[in-house]
C-alpha cells in the first residue's frame, strides 16, 4: 500500500514530470552526455590538417609531423585521394606505407581520420571498367585526370568502392590511432550519371514507391501536356524544366542514390571497425543543396563540413547560417573538417583572410558548435590542380606566415579543453529549413528576384541579434524545446507536417510562417486549400492571392513602417480573433490597405503569418515583436555592433565566445563577473580589437 506521504511525493514527481513535458525544455538535457564529436580521452577541441604523405618522400614525414606537433595540431586526415597508392592494381592492396604514416603520427599525438578514396578512382579502374565513369547530361563520359568521375549509380563502381573501404577497415578498423572515417569526399558534388543504368534505377525506385502507375499519373497530373505514362520505362531523368512532381522525385532519388552509396561503404567499414571509430562525411554548408542533407546524414555518427569563405571576408551571419544548419542536421556539435588556411584557389578572387581573421574564424566555428577545425591542407602537392591553394607549409617545406596564428589558436584550443568538455549550443529560437521546399521554389520562382537565402538571412540576422543563438532545423523534428519557430518560406506543408506544426502551437509554441508557405503537398502539387493550406484553419486567415512585385510597396502597423518588396500576399482574416499586425499601403490596387501580417493565439501558443518579403527595418520590428511575444531572451545581453556573442552550455555552466568582426576596438560590459579563460582572470568587462576573441566562463546556466 502506498502511504499518504509517498502518495504526495509521487504526485509531486508527476507534476514535475508533466511540467517538464509542457515547458519548452531547451536546456534540459543539453549536457547529459558527451557529444559524439568529442572523442573519449582526447581534447574536447581539436585542431588539425589534411596531410597527404603519399605525395612526399618518406624521409620527409618525420619533419612534417614534428612541425604539426610543434604547431599543437592533434588531428590529420589521410588517404581520401590515395586509391592508386593503396590498390595499385585490382585486388593488390598495399597499406604498409599508410600504417607507417599512422604510427609516425601517433608518436606526435596526432590522431588520424581515414578518408575512403572513392572520390578519385584510379586509372586502371576506369580503364578496365568504363561503365564506372560518370556520364553527363549530354551523354559525355568523364575522363581520367580530375576527380568525382565515378558514377554513383554504377553497380560495378559500388562493388569496387566497397572492396577498398572494406580492406582499409580490415587493416585499420582496430587501429588505436585511427579515431574515425570520412566516406568519400564531398560526395562527388552530388553529380549524377545520365545513362541507362541510372535511369533504370530511378524507374525501379519510382515503381517501389508508387506501386501503381495510376497513382503516379494522378499525383503528377500527367494529363497536363500529354505527360501520361503507360509503363515505368517511359519515365525520363528530367533535364531542364519538367513536371514538378517528376523533378521532386528525381531530386529525392539523387538523395537516395548518394545515401545508399554512402551506406555501401558504411557497411563495409562497420563490419570490421571498432564502435569507437566514428563515421562522417564532409558536407559543404547551407548553400550546397542537391541532396537532402537531413536524410543523408542520418546514418553518420556526426556531421562534418568544409567551411570556405572564398572571395572576401568572413560574414558572421552567412557563415553562422552554415554552421547552424550543419549543426541542425543531427542537432549535435559538428566538425569543420576542412577550412581555408588564409586563401583558396577556386574563388573569383582568391584573396587572403586578414591577419587575425583565421583565428577569429576558428573561434566563431567553436561558438556555433564546432569541436574540431582542420586546415586544408598541410602542404601543397608540387603539381596537380590545387598547387596554388593556401597551405600551412610552403613548397620549400618551411612554414608560411599564417603558421603562427594557427599554432596560437591550436594552443588555445588545447588549453581550453576542460571548459568546452561536454558543451553544446542551445537556442530558444529555431529557423526551419526544408530542402524539398527550397528546390520546389527555385524551380518555379515566379520572380527571379526571389532569393531564398536572402529571405532566410534577413530573419537570421534580426533574430540572432536578439536571441544570440539560433538553431536551423527540419520542420519535422520535435520542436517543443523552442519558444519561437520561424519558417521563412515553407512551401511544402503536407497534412502530416501541418499536424506536427499545429501540435507545437497548441502546446505553447509560437510558429511564424513566411511568404509562400503551405502552397504545395508532398508531390509538389498544389493543395486545394489556399495558403497556408492545412494551417489556414488554426491561423484563422488565408492567402487570397500572391503577387510578384515590380517595385517595393509601403507597409505599416504594429510592427513598424517600411517596405515590402519582391513578393506580397493578400491575406484575409476569417476568425474574429485573428489580429492584423501589418497592412500594405498604396500599391497595385489589389493589396492597398489589405493585411500583410496576421497573428492569432491558438491553444497555449500562437501562429503568425507574414505575407511578404519585409524590408530590414520591418524584419527587425517583426523580430522584436515576436521574440517579446514568445519570451525569448538574449543569452549574454547587449553587445556593441560588430561583436558576435555565442554560447555553449555544459555540466559546469555556460561558456561564452565573443568575437569582434567590426573594424573598431570595442569594450563589452559583461552581465556579471565571469572568468576570462584566455588570460585567466575574473572580469566584468572585456576589450576586443578587430578580430579579438574573449572566451568567458560563467557558472550560471541559462
Ligand atoms: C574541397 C575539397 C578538398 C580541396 C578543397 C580546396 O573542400 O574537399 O579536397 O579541394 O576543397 O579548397
Amino acid at each position: 500500500m502506498v502511504s499518504a506521504r509517498m502518495g504526495s511525493f509521487w504526485c509531486a514527481v508527476l507534476v514535475i514530470l508533466a511540467a517538464s513535458l509542457l515547458i519548452p525544455t531547451s536546456f534540459a538535457d543539453s549536457s547529459q552526455q558527451a557529444p559524439p564529436t568529442q572523442l573519449p580521452g582526447r581534447n574536447a577541441l581539436l585542431m588539425g590538417t589534411d596531410w597527404y604523405p603519399e605525395q612526399w618522400p618518406e624521409e620527409r614525414w618525420e619533419t612534417d609531423l614534428q612541425m604539426m606537433g610543434a604547431a599543437h595540431l592533434n588531428v590529420a586526415r589521410l588517404a581520401e585521394f590515395a586509391w592508386s597508392k593503396m590498390e595499385p592494381e585490382q585486388g593488390r592492396f598495399q597499406f604498409d606505407w599508410l600504417e607507417r604514416a599512422i604510427r609516425a603520427a601517433e608518436k606526435h599525438h596526432i590522431a588520424i581520420v581515414l578518408g575512403t578514396p572513392t572520390a578519385a578512382p584510379p586509372a586502371w579502374l576506369t580503364q578496365k571498367y568504363p561503365e564506372t565513369l560518370r556520364v553527363d547530361e549530354n551523354g559525355r563520359r568523364a575522363v581520367h585526370g580530375n576527380r568525382a568521375h565515378g558514377s554513383v549509380t554504377s553497380f560495378k563502381y559500388r562493388e569496387l568502392c566497397h572492396r577498398i573501404a572494406e580492406e582499409m577497415a580490415k587493416r585499420f578498423g582496430h587501429d588505436p590511432n585511427v579515431v574515425g572515417w570520412q566516406i568519400d569526399n564531398e560526395y562527388g558534388y552530388s553529380l549524377m550519371s545520365h545513362n541507362d543504368e541510372a535511369r533504370q534505377q530511378f524507374q525501379q525506385w519510382l515503381k517501389a514507391k508508387y506501386k501503381m502507375l495510376d497513382a503516379l499519373n494522378e499525383h503528377w497530373t500527367t494529363s497536363y501536356w500529354s505527360q501520361t505514362y503507360d509503363n515505368w520505362e517511359e519515365i525520363p531523368i528530367p533535364l531542364g524544366e519538367n513536371n514538378p512532381g517528376l523533378m521532386l522525385e528525381w531530386q529525392r532519388f539523387v538523395t537516395y542514390a548518394w545515401t545508399s552509396y554512402q551506406q555501401n561503404q558504411i557497411d563495409a567499414i562497420r563490419a570490421h571497425a571498432d564502435e569507437r571509430q566514428f563515421i562522417t562525411g564532409n558536407f559543404m554548408g547551407y548553400g550546397f543543396d542537391p541532396f537532402d542533407h537531413f536524410v543523408i546524414t542520418k546514418p553518420l555518427t556526426f556531421v562534418a563540413w568544409d567551411d570556405y569563405v572564398g572571395t572576401g571576408h568572413l560574414d558572421p551571419d552567412t557563415n553562422g547560417i552554415s554552421h547552424d544548419a550543419m549543426r541542425g542536421l543531427k542537432r549535435e556539435n559538428f566538425w569543420v573538417i576542412e577550412t581555408q588556411p588564409g586563401f583558396v584557389n577556386w574563388a573569383p578572387v582568391n584573396n587572403s583572410l586578414n591577419k587575425g581573421e583565421v583565428r577569429a574564424m576558428a573561434w566563431h566555428d567553436v561558438g556555433h558548435g564546432a569541436d574540431e577545425v582542420s586546415y586544408w591542407q598541410w602542404r601543397s602537392a608540387l603539381n596537380g590542380q590545387e598547387e596554388i591553394h593556401g597551405t600551412l607549409v610552403a613548397p620549400d617545406g618551411k612554414p608560411v606566415p599564417l603558421r603562427e596564428e594557427v599554432a596560437r589558436t591550436a594552443k588555445e584550443f588545447a588549453d581550453l579543453q576542460a571548459a568546452f568538455r561536454d558543451t553544446r549550443v542551445v537556442s530558444e529560437v529555431a529557423l526551419l529549413q526544408d530542402y524539398e521546399s527550397r528546390w520546389a521554389i527555385n524551380w518555379q520562382k515566379h520572380t527571379d528576384k526571389y532569393d531564398q537565402f536572402a529571405v532566410l538571412k534577413s530573419w537570421y540576422h534580426a533574430l540572432r541579434k536578439i536571441s544570440q543563438s539560433i538553431d536551423i532545423v527540419s520542420p519535422d523534428v520535435p520542436l517543443e524545446r523552442y519558444k519561437l519557430v520561424v519558417a521563412p518560406d515553407l512551401y511544402l506543408i503536407p497534412k502530416e507536417r501541418a499536424g506536427h506544426l499545429a501540435e507545437y502551437v497548441k502546446n505553447g509554441g509560437h510558429l511564424v510562417l513566411g511568404p509562400r508557405s503551405g502552397l504545395k503537398d508532398e508531390f509538389n502539387a498544389l493543395l486545394t486549400t489556399r495558403q497556408p493550406g492545412y494551417l489556414g484553419e488554426p491561423l484563422g486567415a488565408q492567402v487570397e492571392q500572391y503577387y510578384a512585385l515590380e517595385k517595393a510597396i509601403p507597409a505599416s502597423g504594429t510592427l513598424g513602417s517600411g517596405d515590402v518588396s519582391v513578393w506580397a500576399e493578400l491575406l484575409k482574416t476569417a476568425a474574429p480573433d485573428a489580429e492584423v499586425l501589418l497592412k500594405y499601403g498604396k500599391s497595385n490596387g489589389w493589396l492597398d490597405g489589405q493585411p500583410a501580417v496576421v497573428t492569432r493565439k491558438v491553444g497555449r501558443g500562437r501562429i503568425t503569418y507574414v505575407g511578404g518579403v519585409l524590408s530590414d527595418g520591418l524584419v527587425e520590428g517583426a523580430a522584436l515583436w515576436m521574440t517579446k511575444a514568445s519570451g525569448v531572451a538574449a543569452a549574454f545581453g547587449p553587445v556593441p555592433d560588430g561583436i558576435e556573442a555565442s554560447h555553449r552550455v555544459g555540466p559546469n555552466g555556460t561558456v561564452f565566445v565573443l568575437v569582434n568582426f567590426g573594424a573598431e576596438t570595442q569594450t563589452v560590459a559583461l552581465p556579471r563577473e565571469m572568468q576570462s579563460l584566455l588570460d585567466q582572470r575574473k572580469t566584468k568587462e572585456v576589450q576586443l580589437p578587430q578580430y579579438g576573441v574573449a572566451i568567458l566562463s560563467d557558472s550560471k546556466k541559462p
